[in-house]
């Protein structure tokens, strides 16, 4: 069976500025990566050197048959000491906009995507009163300057990447992170104490989920205000998995799913979409998170296989915030690439179904377009579509680049059941 797709869909590949584009050393990010005893497996270093080819790199995208791009712009290049802005980083993504527009591609800019400047994280970060505003002053200047070529924007890249991944205890909780030597090393260089540390993607405490909740507020205030004359959609993104119960583990599966997603769904009122992130499902039991069901295929992050959970996000964030969805991103991280292809085409068919009951499903997006860092792991898990030899930087794309490409050339998915 065929399904067509509606009229104007959006089909996307997405990036982070910091995943791609290469020393990104003003960030908090670098900063981390390169103290003694540091949890991220390898610095990021050139990355793909995506800063200098993305001309060639959305070209290839167009090519492949997408109509949109979602990347993240740098607040640690724009606004490399606090209240100095770069004009000629505010150029460089002008041009990359303009390549966008060149190739008849949609860009969907991200205004924070993990990273921060560090001067930000010196003066308290995530947990600082004063990071709303000067996230509001960064999203108006970089909008006055960039907002004519913006198609759709996010203010910030999963705002509950933080309380989840301490949840899924792949990250140690505030009191334990304190007492690492990484993080003691990280405050010193920055001038700070390691208990007002706060970086984006290590933050779980109440007061940081309130400052990036009051900083999306103020920053697509700022967006909007800004780009008056020509306006352009608005929202927030979150990394929502699929929240089971086992028998005996309803108790703590609602508990997760209201500080993990109601939480912050109960603060898009106003939005112009969500943007629904989902790679897998989480499931639990009368004691808390279960391993992998035995059985159940891993992929490279070494959680399940599961491209089903999109559609049960999608269906949640729509019955909980009446918005508009944009899948912004859904993705895999395997070797094997004809199980990403299986993955793409088994998380379509949650789209097509969510469709088909008439729900408003704007676009979807796949992470990424490109292998790249990820993040504490390093370059190990491969998510791309296009694989990329960082010694040589050449990009090869991989067959289930074509495969998603033609879909959405032919905005339509075949033999989706
Ligand atoms: C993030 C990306 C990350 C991807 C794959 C999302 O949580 O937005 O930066 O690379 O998942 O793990």
């Amino acid at each position: 069976m065929t399904f067509s797709f509606p009229k104007g869909f959006w089909w996307g590949t997405a990036t982070a500025a910091h995943q791609v584009e290469g020393n990104n050393t003003n960030s908090d990010t670098w900063l981390l990566e390169h103290v003694p005893g540091t949890i991220f497996v390898e610095p990021s270093g050139d990355a793909i050197d995506h800063y200098h080819r993305y001309h060639d790199d959305i070209a290839l995208l167009a090519r492949l048959g997408f109509n949109m791009y979602r990347f993240s712009i740098e607040w640690a290049r724009i606004e490399p000491e606090e209240g100095e802005f770069s004009l000629a980083a505010l150029d460089h993504y002008r041009r990359m906009l303009a390549t966008c527009h060149e190739h008849g591609i949609m860009p969907m800019v991200t205004f924070h995507h993990f990273t921060s400047p560090r001067w930000l994280i010196a003066r308290g970060g995530w947990e600082s009163k004063i990071t709303p505003d000067r996230f509001a002053r960064y999203c108006e200047r970089a909008t006055r300057h960039l907002g004519d070529l913006i198609g759709a924007a996010c203010t910030i890249n999963e705002a509950n990447i933080g309380p989840l991944i301490v949840a899924w205890g792949y990250t140690p909780p505030a009191d334990v992170l304190h007492q690492a030597p990484w993080w003691q090393a990280t405050a010193q260089a920055l001038g700070t104490r390691p208990d007002q540390l706060s970086s984006f993607m290590l933050a779980s405490s109440p007061l940081s989920t309130e400052t990036v909740l009051m900083a999306h507020r103020c920053g697509f205030e700022a967006i909007k205000a800004a780009s008056a004359s020509k306006t352009f959609p608005v929202g927030i993104t979150l990394a929502l998995q699929d929240i089971q119960a086992v028998p005996g583990g309803e108790t703590i599966a609602a508990q997760k799913r209201h500080q993990i997603n109601d939480m912050f769904y109960a603060h898009v009122k106003g939005d112009d979409f969500i943007g629904v992130q989902t790679y897998s499902r989480a499931r639990f039991g009368p004691n808390g998170l279960l391993p992998p069901e035995d059985g159940v295929e891993l992929t490279q992050m070494g959680y399940e296989f599961w491209p089903e959970a999109l559609e049960t996000t999608i269906r949640d964030a729509i019955a909980k915030t009446g918005l508009p969805v944009i899948v912004t991103e859904s993705g895999i991280g395997t070797d094997d690439d004809s199980r990403r292809r299986e993955y793409i085409r088994r998380a379509l068919g949650g789209v097509v179904n969510c469709l088909r009951d008439g729900l408003d499903v704007r676009g979807y997006t796949y992470w990424s377009a490109f292998d790249n860092f990820e993040w504490m792991l390093g370059y190990r898990p491969t998510f791309g579509l296009v694989a990329v030899d960082r010694k040589t930087q050449v990009r090869t794309q991989k067959p289930s680049a074509t495969y998603l490409g033609d879909i959405a050339r032919k905005n339509a998915l075949d033999s989706y059941m």
